[in-house]
């Protein structure tokens, strides 16, 4: 079997929703320090909906794939769904990721849920807090998976 399925593929060949949204209402930026590569998110939200999406990742062609998919599973809905994003609903979208890329997945994940945080922080919206993990400690996490 292919180490990589045909839509990890086709979103590392062809991502969806690359670039920067210039009056982004929340912008969330992670990275990984064991593999250095990093992932930006931008997101334009309009009552309580994301109504555009926008990534930046500077990664292997997994986390490229992951982002493409991640901004395609959020695109158009509410905030409180795009929170339960998590990276395995991601990985399984793209039909799987090898183990040792899992953590590539993780990325997109985390760069929603920052970009959420900052959306919340910038517009002064109360929201709770043990639902925003310090991806630092996440990415320790996806380091021992
Ligand atoms: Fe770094 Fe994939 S190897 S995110």
């Amino acid at each position: 079997m292919a180490l990589y399925s045909d839509k990890v593929m086709d979103h590392f060949t062809n991502p969806r929703n690359v670039g920067k949204i210039e009056d982004a209402d929340g912008v969330g930026e992670v990275g990984n320090a064991v593999c250095g590569d990093i992932m930006k998110i931008y997101l334009k939200i309009e009552n309580d909906i994301i109504v555009d999406v926008k990534f930046n990742t500077f990664g292997c062609g997994s986390a490229i794939a992951s982002s493409s998919m991640a901004t395609e599973l959020i695109k158009g809905k509410p905030l409180s769904q795009a929170l339960e994003l998590t990276n395995k609903a991601v990985a399984e979208a793209l039909d799987g990721l090898p183990a040792h890329k899992m953590h590539c997945s993780v990325l997109a994940e985390e760069a929603i849920r920052a970009a959420i945080k900052d959306y919340y922080d910038r517009h002064g919206i109360e929201y709770d807090k043990s639902k925003f993990p310090d991806p630092a400690e996440e990415e320790h996490k996806a380091d021992e998976d």
